[in-house]
Order: C-alpha cells, then sequence, then structure tokens
C-alpha cells in the first residue's frame, strides 16, 4: 500500500531532523564552552522566547544572574551583551577598531545595500568623523543650537496648551518637535506639525521604526527572506517609501545648491565631495545616511523626552523642587540655558538622575547591534 511505502522515507525524514537538532545543540553547546555565561536555549531558536516583549528588562534581568558580559543565541544569531559602564568603555572605547563595525544584518544590508548606517566600518568611520564634525559646524553645542530648541521649545508648549482640553499623545508632539531640530540641521528647515508633508515624513519614519523592529526575526532566521512574508513586504515597502521621500528631496537640494556656502548637512556632503559625480549611486548612499541620522535622532530623543516627562509626572515633589529652583534662580522673563546649570544644581541632578535610569528601563531599541 503506498502509505506503507512512504512510512520508511517518513522514518528516515524524522531521524534526519531529529539528528540536525541534536547536532545543532551541540554544536551550540561545543561553541558556549569558549563564551561567557549566559541563559541556555532551546534548539534552533535560542532564548528567543524568554526574551518576551521587554527585551532590555529581560537583558537587566540575566545581567544580574549571569554578569555583566553574558552570552546568548537568539535564533542563528549568538549575541553578546555587555551591561556595564566599564565594559562597555573597554570594548568600545578602548578596542574602538575592534568593535566598531556592524554584524551584517541579511535583511538590512540587503534592503539598505550595506548603506547609511550599515556601511562595513572601514569605510563609515570616514562619514562618521564627517557628521560629527559637520554637526558641530551646524550648531551642536553652540549658542545657535541652544536658540533652535528654545524656538522650537516654545512652539512645543504652545500646541500643547492650546489643546489642554483634548487628550494628546505626546509621543508624536514630540516626536514632531525632536524631527524638527534635526530637520533643520538636515534639510535647513523647520516644518509647521500640521504641514501634511512632514506628517508624511514622521508617518513614514515610524513605520520604519516599527518595520525594521519586526524584520528583526529575519536576522535570526535568514532563510526566512526566501519566504514571502507579510514583515519583509511590509519592511521592504517602508524602506522604500522614506528611500524615495528622501532621495527627491536631495535631489532636489542638489539642484538648487549654488556649490558656495552650505546652509545644511545636506549641502555639506555635496560640498566635501563636489568633484564626485553625483549619480543615482551616490545619491542613494546619501540617502541612507541622511535617513539614518534622521531616524536615529528622533525616536532615541523624543522616547528621552517621554521617559522624563513620566517620571516627573509620577513624582510631583521633585517637579515641584525644579520648578521653584528655575523660578528663584532665572524667574519668569526668560528661558533657562546651558550657563545657568552651575546655579540649578537640584535640576541638574534631576536630569542625572533620570539618566541613570535609563540604565533599567532603555530608551533605546536594542536594534543597534556591533559585532
Ligand atoms: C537622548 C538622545 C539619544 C540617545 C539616547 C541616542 C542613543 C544612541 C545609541 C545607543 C546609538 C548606538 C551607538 C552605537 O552603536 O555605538 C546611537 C547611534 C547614533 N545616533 Fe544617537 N542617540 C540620541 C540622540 C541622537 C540624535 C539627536 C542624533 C542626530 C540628530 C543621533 C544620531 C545618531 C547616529 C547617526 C547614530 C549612528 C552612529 C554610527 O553608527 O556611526 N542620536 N544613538
Amino acid at each position: 500500500m503506498a502509505s506503507d511505502a512512504a512510512l520508511p522515507y517518513l522514518q528516515a525524514i524524522v531521524f534526519l531532523i531529529t539528528v540536525a537538532i541534536l547536532a545543532f545543540s551541540l554544536s551550540l553547546r561545543r561553541r558556549k564552552r569558549n563564551l561567557p555565561p549566559g541563559p541556555a536555549g532551546w534548539p534552533l531558536i535560542g532564548c528567543l522566547l524568554q526574551c518576551g516583549s521587554q527585551v532590555p528588562l529581560k537583558f537587566h534581568e540575566w545581567s544580574r544572574k549571569y554578569g555583566n558580559v553574558m552570552s546568548l543565541q537568539l535564533g542563528s544569531q549568538l549575541v553578546i551583551v555587555l551591561s556595564s559602564y566599564d565594559v562597555i568603555k573597554e570594548a568600545f572605547v578602548k578596542n574602538s577598531n575592534i568593535f566598531s563595525s556592524r554584524p551584517k544584518s541579511y535583511a538590512v544590508a540587503r534592503v539598505t545595500k550595506e548603506k547609511g548606517i550599515n556601511t562595513p566600518w572601514v569605510k563609515w568611520k570616514h562619514t562618521h568623523k564627517f557628521i560629527s564634525k559637520t554637526f558641530r559646524e551646524f550648531g551642536l553645542g553652540k549658542q545657535i543650537m541652544a536658540e533652535r530648541v528654545r524656538t522650537e521649545g516654545d512652539i512645543l508648549v504652545e500646541y500643547i496648551d492650546s489643546r489642554s482640553n483634548t487628550p494628546i499623545n505626546l509621543k508624536h508632539v514630540f516626536a514632531n518637535a525632536v524631527s524638527n531640530i534635526t530637520c533643520s540641521m538636515l534639510f535647513g528647515k523647520r516644518f509647521d506639525y500640521e504641514d501634511p508633508d512632514f506628517k508624511l515624513l514622521l508617518q513614514m519614519s515610524n513605520q520604519n521604526v516599527v518595520t525594521m523592529m519586526q524584520a528583526s526575526v529575519l536576522t535570526f532566521f535568514p532563510f526566512l527572506w526566501y519566504l514571502p512574508t507579510q514583515v519583509k513586504r511590509n519592511f521592504i515597502t517602508a524602506q522604500s517609501e522614506l528611500v524615495s521621500y528622501m532621495k527627491q528631496k536631495i535631489i532636489e537640494r542638489r539642484e538648487q545648491f549654488t556649490g558656495e556656502e552650505p546652509e545644511n548637512i545636506i549641502d555639506a556632503f555635496f560640498l566635501e565631495d563636489k568633484e564626485a559625480e553625483w549619480d543615482d549611486d551616490k545619491i542613494i548612499e546619501l540617502v541612507h545616511t541622511v535617513k539614518g541620522i534622521f531616524i536615529a535622532g528622533t525616536d532615541s530623543t523624543a522616547a528621552t523626552l517621554l521617559w522624563a516627562i513620566l517620571y516627573l509626572v509620577l513624582h510631583q515633589e521633585i517637579q515641584d523642587r525644579c520648578y521653584s529652583e528655575i523660578v528663584k534662580a532665572i524667574g519668569y522673563e526668560r528661558h533657562p540655558e546651558i550657563a545657568d546649570r552651575a546655579s540649578l544644581p537640584y535640576v541638574d541632578a534631576t536630569g542625572t538622575a533620570g539618566f541613570s535610569s535609563f540604565r533599567e528601563r532603555g530608551c533605546e531599541s536594542v536594534w543597534v547591534p556591533h559585532p
């Protein structure tokens, strides 16, 4: 009978799968011998299920048990987690030449063609240096940047005030304000919060972050890339929509730029490579860099501000004390400035304590690994 004939094949397949799983688990165990301690995972999926939805909190819990350098398997990826100031400094400051690059995520590399912040470090370090230098030239740490932040802060407060009787999602409002600062550096202008073009940019940027997080599964199981999954489709769509948007903005700017004094960071890139032919490939490279800066700057800073607001709301007495100190030292007529820091010790300490708490809470997603 046909079913009897198929039995030996079925047994052989089950046998082969069992052997493959055992071999995989054994190879993991063998690899683990030379690795820092860490939680044991399941065959094939590793610790993915144990991570739960709050990955930073789980990592924190594990690091208390296994130490500040721990290893764990996430699908096909072996991950080393560093959890203290000292070990992070040791790796990324003292041994930056070894640890600065990023591991090649199959899905991200396919979509970004390894451009922007996913460029291999040997090439990216020049861009990284150039970005840091250009950011300083365009105001980072200078009076002009403080002025921009103050102006945006006023607009933000006015916007929230004007909606005082309606519920408001602060996440979106902070994203508006924060990305406007980045936009003023990148594109040389801020946008009105209701500007449809700006709304589209923020919506695409948010979609980029969401789909990128979901696409982590493609990093942990690269073979999924070859299946027609919704995750892959969403990831590719979100990436290509934002790339097209940025590309159009950069081409428009390229046409306007006189080649003289740079007015924004995009101009600075044009000027830096003024001899180069700005063909499609070169423009796309800049698109991915600009996209990386925009997304990296928006989500992280908006999340930091949201945490700060939450802490102040939950600790009214601290909020009151900060307020009184500001009123006493500065009054109502002007904004606090960096130069006032020395006369605002309680506000300063509150900020520092808030930042310290990010060690436990995390304000940046777990998605910028190093090899
Ligand atoms: C409180 C705010 C912020 C936090 C907590 C934060 C956090 C981080 C972290 C953890 C990384 C990964 C570093 C690494 O892998 O070595 C990173 C990278 C990066 N951030 Fe931020 N960031 C913030 C604000 C910003 C802003 C305002 C910008 C720009 C407008 C920005 C642009 C970048 C860029 C371009 C990278 C990639 C650097 C590279 O790969 O060379 N970040 N940030």
